[in-house]
């Protein structure tokens, strides 16, 4: 199924559209892929346009999701469908489409219309809310909805509501939520909203498998920087031992679990007495002390797993990460400790971003 895709689409937080560019150029860059990027400041939206079109399932491997930082969520970019009429969007939108697909054997396993995570743009999700259901109905019909998981999902971007870009992405390599907003609900007993950007890493940056072996009753956590306590209540919750390391107190719910130890020290010259099976960190320092930080940790034997943020500085962002990488990979290398990396700009993280590295 050759079907050419034109480009990508990546959601973001405002702000960090360059960021976007700089990553979807260096992914493309090691495939030999080229192209322009336009992604307007504070826009919220990244389009990288082809120099010439390739096979959209060949553009989305090379550019695979859980590789993406600064993106919240990718798409391959099939085309744009414009003047859509207002008393027959549906019906234009889903001709379109037949005529482009109905002869090949792609279907949709699901159906998602996206708008830019901006102020300006919120009045779309409205219209979109109503608007969607029409929309699926009428694709349904024409039998180009696929009742199946593993089939592509159709996103369908609408900057105005009269016209729209279409493309597709793989949901085993896409983001767990549209758009890449998480809408996670605050847990009963948590101090503090960051709580969120933990229970939104496990699921963002951990497989099912990893969650189901590592998050649970009997192992060990070590939370550095971790008052009021809102990621070690996550871990708590889940059965984990935690000892929370801050000279800031922690929240009493989260002292009720009976599952946390509160020391009082220095996060970045504290060590446990034994192994544990996870660090996480989330004291605000300097990104490359912090990376330096948990090399550390994993050189010495210490911990087999860590979610951690990095803090980011005003100006060059994109190479600050990529420079906390390269050292945190260096250090483990050099001893032979194979291991993952996955790095995300959460929906819950603003100036950093978190990171779960696990050997492997
Ligand atoms: C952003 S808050 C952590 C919030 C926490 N993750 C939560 O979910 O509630 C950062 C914490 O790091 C602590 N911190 C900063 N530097 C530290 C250090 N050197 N040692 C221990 N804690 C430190 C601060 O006291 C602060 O409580």
């Amino acid at each position: 199924m050759n079907l050419q895709a034109t480009g990508l689409i990546m959601h973001c937080r405002a702000g960090f559209e360059s960021e976007v560019g700089a990553e979807v150029l260096a992914l493309c860059g090691r495939h030999d892929i080229t192209g322009v990027v336009h992604g307007k400041p504070d826009s919220a939206l990244v389009r990288f346009a082809l120099a010439k079109p390739c096979d959209w399932a060949h553009l989305l491997e090379a550019v695979p999701f859980n590789d993406c930082v600064f993106a919240r969520e990718r798409f391959a970019w099939m085309g744009s469908i414009s003047d859509l009429p207002e008393q027959d969007r549906a019906g234009v939108i889903v001709n379109h489409l037949v005529a482009l697909y109905a002869k090949t054997p792609l279907r949709f396993g699901r159906m998602s219309c996206e708008f830019a995570d901006t102020n300006e743009a919120k009045e779309m999700s409205g219209f979109l809310r109503r608007f969607a259901p029409h929309l699926e109905k009428a694709l349904a019909k024409k039998g180009m909805l696929a009742m199946k998981a593993e089939a592509p999902t159709l996103h369908l971007f609408f900057e105005t509501s009269s016209a729209c870009d279409f493309g597709l992405s793989m949901p085993d390599d896409a983001s767990p939520w549209p758009m890449g907003i998480a809408h996670l609900r605050m847990p009963i007993g948590a101090p503090s909203r960051s709580t969120l950007k933990m229970s939104e890493a496990f699921f963002a940056l951990m497989s099912e498998t990893e969650r189901a072996s590592t998050l649970r009753a009997g192992l060990k956590a070590v939370d550095l920087g971790a008052a009021p306590g809102g990621w070690t209540l996550q871990f708590a919750q889940r059965g984990v031992r935690v000892t929370a390391i801050d000279n800031g107190p922690l929240a009493q719910s989260v002292l009720d679990t009976g599952l946390v130890e509160h020391v009082r020290a220095d996060g970045f010259t504290w060590r446990p007495k034994q192994r544990v099976d996870w660090m996480v960190c989330d004291m605000v320092e300097q990104p490359a002390r912090v990376a330096a930080l948990i090399a550390d940790w994993f050189v010495t034997g210490r911990c087999r797993r860590s979610i951690f943020n990095l803090k980011l500085p005003m100006k060059k962002r994109y190479a600050e990460v990529e420079k906390c990488r390269a050292l945190i990979s260096a250090r483990l290398d050099d001893e032979g400790l194979s291991h993952v990396m996955r790095m995300r700009h959460l929906y819950h993280d603003r100036e950093e971003i978190t990171v779960y590295l696990a050997l492997v």
